[in-house]
């Protein structure tokens, strides 16, 4: 509501604080608001014509009313107040003219001796990072890269890959089922994926071989959350498809990503393991890159690799024949095509890239872990 000037009842301290106090703070809300040279002929004219003015009136019903002992005190007040009024008025001009010569913006204020707004730079999260730099690997030997669901049917997550029905193979999975599917048949009911190699499938289904993919991506497995588990974590999977594929080219093949990865001097293991969609299958170790594989560390223990010397990486083998029957009609025939598969965990591999002590610290989000991972500007 506008301020009027109201009448003053008595004329003791207290009461006249109080009206000047609430005139000065109406005065300056109105001088704050004026913004181009019309308000301040309108503010003006409010405070200090001599008809009605403000002032005039503050002269009117304040001083002359005011009995004879307190004329001195009122007096006082009243001159302060229209040397205020008067001061400020003046600078509102001021002000209403040089901002009615700024650009128009939504605010209207621009205070250009504040500091900027700083952006800072985002940086790449541990596991993407780990997996850009295996990705790159594989596409630098002439790999690409597929990506698939992370919601499957069972179809493709166990049955294309050779896990027949209540094969104990799938209990290994712990898998995460979606609720409300008993009523179809097992085949089509979905789950979200134990593993990325699924996606073999999906690519054989859709491209002809030959064929050289890499598939980085999410998985899932029933697993509580500890140091070294999580119901989410990456994987990457690889997939090579042409006549005359060997074990030999995958030992190649791994060995050369692995030095790549984590040194030129790290060593590879291969030892007899098992997986439904690989036969042979085989799980691989490289040589220790935190104690060279000396499995000591000075002449403390090695943790990170326990002290053997050798950490497992990876779960590979050659494509069983079982998996190519279930995209023959693409072009997979099993007696004319051969092919060899591994996957990798990515959250794993981060962890032992950059030795930090928990999987957690991948999830948590904090920002004082993150930062550790800019690259110097
Ligand atoms: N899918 C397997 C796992 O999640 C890993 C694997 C991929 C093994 C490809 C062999 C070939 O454990």
């Amino acid at each position: 509501m506008a301020y009027t000037v109201p009448k003053l009842t008595d004329y003791s301290k207290e009461s006249l604080d109080k009206a000047v106090r609430e005139l000065v703070r109406a005065f300056e809300r109105e001088a704050e608001a004026v913004s181009s040279e019309a308000d301040w002929k309108n503010f003006r004219d409010r405070w200090m014509a001599r008809k009605n003015g403000v002032l005039t009136l503050v002269n009117d019903l304040w001083l002359k009313a005011a009995p004879k002992a307190d004329k001195r005190d009122v007096g006082q007040w009243v001159n302060e107040l229209k040397t205020l009024v008067e001061e400020k008025v003046d600078r509102a001009l001021e002000r209403a003219k040089t901002q009615a010569s700024w650009p128009k913006l939504s605010s209207d204020r621009l205070d250009i001796t504040l500091p900027g707004i700083r952006r800072p730079l985002g940086v790449e999260h541990p596991v993407i990072k780990t997996w850009n730099e295996m990705v790159d690997i594989f596409c630098n030997l002439g790999y690409s890269v597929e990506e698939g669901p992370e919601i499957e049917t069972d179809y493709y997550n166990f049955e294309a890959l050779n896990f027949p029905p209540n094969h104990p193979a799938r209990d290994m999975q712990d898998t995460l089922f979606v609720a409300g599917q008993d009523a179809k048949p097992l085949r089509e009911r979905l789950l979200l994926r134990t593993h990325t190699s699924p996606v073999q499938i999906h690519t054989m289904e859709k491209l002809k071989p030959p064929l050289r993919i890499v598939i980085p991506g999410k998985v899932y497995r029933r697993d509580a959350f500890d140091a070294s588990h999580s119901p989410m974590f990456h994987q990457i999977e690889g997939l090579a498809v042409d006549t005359n594929i060997t074990f030999g080219d995958l030992k190649g093949t791994l060995d050369h990503a692995m030095k790549m990865m984590f040194g030129s001097s790290v060593k590879t293991h291969f030892r007899p393991s098992f997986f439904p969609f690989t036969e042979p299958s085989a799980e691989m170790l490289v040589s220790c890159f935190i104690c060279g594989g000396s499995g000591k560390r000075c002449s403390d223990p090695c943790r990170t690799c326990k002290t053997t010397g050798w950490i497992e990486i990876l779960g590979c083998g050659m494509v069983d024949p079982n998996v190519f029957e279930f995209v023959k009609h693409n072009g997979y025939d099993p007696a004319k095509v051969s092919g060899f598969a591994f996957g990798m965990g990515l959250d794993r591999v981060a962890m032992l890239l950059y030795e930090f002590p928990d999987l957690r610290l991948l999830l948590d989000g904090d920002e004082r872990f993150l930062s550790q991972f800019a690259r110097e500007a």
